[in-house]
């Protein structure tokens, strides 16, 4: 990643400072990729601070966590980065990190920033999508560069100031767990497609390139197709011999945890986070596989039309999944104080990152007319689309459960979006349940307001008879 980046700098006529503590990589470096660029080496920290244009700008591009304080200290105490330089951490690090960082460098007069990178090896080399928050006056000195390396999205660089301390580094998590909901709904669609309809690899790799024609164009979708056309050496589908056990690094997670946190419903991430602890238990499922019995798959019908529902299915999952983003988003910037602009950062999800794709287009579209959008559902466009999808989605989701095909996201989906638009939900047996054994009140609908129960009061009604009139303090909706 570091290596790309600073390939990418250079190419945009940037001279660059390389630095790597294992000296070695650095001439290697030097020798072969970087031979010819306009690039320099330095052997030791001291000398990589040194060789840098004042304010210095040092981006660091390390393993999340301890690494990322080993290094900053060793630039205060060895390096001898001095005030008004800035330092940029580029890794994937969890954003009170971040918070943590801005405040502690601030104090030394050194303007730190982290910065989300998205779009691996290859997106680093030719365009990533570039978030960078932290001290808002390291921008001007920083715009330039990282706007010029990062992708465009017509003609629009696909980097923009996110905004104070770790903010870039949340929308950057955010980014993960989106990434982890789009990566499960894709699984899930070929779930159905392998198992439900009995689709070979190519024939589902053909599937995947139709649909990256449509509503669904997308990188993650491109990739999916490629991986299933790809043969091993006995010309098989190398993606079959493939041990079903996901793997995560704890982005997806750090977002779920933080939806709960701020009481957001973010159902789809966070059953995509469980989807991969599911799969993880490989030796546990394939005993369960011995003992426990469900329905088998049966299709009957015309398998064009139900491939359509799955598309269908899939975008409107899609939708949610990024309308539950942003909601997240929305609530992050009320809690934390950060002006997050819901535009900009689809725009910097439109090129260059692992969720880059067409929808986003629309999405950037949608908050830029409008960008106190209270909820994506609300736009026209978006409120259109998932009412024209919603009959395959249905059926896509009751198939699943007939035929005994695990559908978490896909489901959960459609429970949000059936929740979401329900104006009486069943809380109000909850809230007489927890009235009923703990005393922890309820609110009365305004229609019933009355002079017993007000419409402003918090109530409790003695259940039984037998458990006395003394409420709880508190009323915590
Ligand atoms: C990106 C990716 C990347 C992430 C990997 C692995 O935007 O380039 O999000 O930052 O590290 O996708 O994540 P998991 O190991 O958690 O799947």
């Amino acid at each position: 990643m570091g290596q790309n980046l600073i390939l990418n700098a250079a190419d945009h006529g940037f001279t660059v400072v390389a630095f790597n503590r294992t000296v070695a990589k650095v001439d290697h470096f030097l020798e072969n990729e970087a031979k010819g660029k306009s690039i320099v080496g330095a052997k030791s920290i001291k000398e990589f601070v040194s060789k840098l244009k004042k304010p210095r700008r040092m981006m660091l591009l390390v393993m999340a966590g301890k690494p990322v304080d080993d290094f900053i200290e060793l630039l205060l105490t060895e390096g001898g980065v001095e005030k008004g330089d800035i330092i940029i951490d580029g890794g994937n690090s969890h954003y009170p990190d971040s918070n943590r960082r801005t405040k502690y460098l601030a104090e030394k007069g050194i303007r730190f920033v982290g910065s989300g990178v998205s779009g691996g090896e290859e997106g680093a080399r030719y365009g990533p999508s570039i978030m960078p928050g932290g001290n808002e006056e390291a921008w001007p000195y920083i715009k330039d560069v990282l706007q010029s390396i990062s992708a465009k999205s017509d003609g629009e660089p696909c980097c923009q100031w996110v905004g104070d301390e770790g903010a870039g580094h949340y929308v950057k998590m955010v980014h993960n767990g989106i990434e982890y909901g789009d990566m499960q709904l894709i699984c899930e669609a070929y779930d159905i497609m392998k198992r439900g309809l009995g689709l070979s690899g190519k024939e589902m790799g053909d599937v995947f390139a139709q649909w990256n024609k449509g509503v669904l164009d997308s990188f993650l979708i491109e990739i999916t197709r490629d991986i299933l056309y790809f043969n091993d050496d006995d010309g098989t589908p190398l993606v079959e011999k493939i041990l079903d056990s996901a793997g995560q690094k704890g982005t997806g997670k750090w977002t779920a945890i933080n939806a709960l946190d701020l009481g957001q419903p973010v159902t789809l991430i966070g059953e995509a986070v469980f989807a991969r602890c599911l799969s993880a238990l490989k030796s546990e499922r394939t005993r369960a596989a011995g003992l426990l019995e469900g329905p088998k798959p049966n299709f009957t019908g015309n398998k064009q039309e139900f491939l359509d529902n799955l598309e269908q299915a899939l975008y409107a999952s899609k939708i949610i999944s990024y309308a539950q983003g942003f909601m997240l988003m929305q609530s992050a910037a009320k809690e934390y104080g950060w002006t997050l602009h819901k535009p900009e950062i689809a725009l910097m999800w439109r090129g260059g990152c692992i969720i880059r794709s067409v929808f986003l287009k629309d999405i950037t579209k949608a908050y830029r007319s409008n960008p106190d959008l209270e909820n994506l559902l609300f736009d026209d466009f978006f409120n259109k689309a998932i009412h024209k999808a919603q009959p395959g989605w249905r059926d896509i989701v009751s198939k699943g459960a007939l035929w005994g095909i695990p559908t978490p996201a896909f489901s959960t989906a459609l429970s949000f979006f059936d929740g979401y638009r329900t104006k009486d939900l069943p809380a109000n047996l909850l809230q007489a349940q927890r009235d009923y054994f703990g005393a922890h009140t309820f609110r009365i609908k305004p229609e019933f307001a009355n002079e017993k129960y007000s419409e402003a009061g918090n109530h409790h009604v003695n259940w039984t008879g037998r458990g006395g009139n003394v409420s709880a303090s508190t009323y915590t909706a």
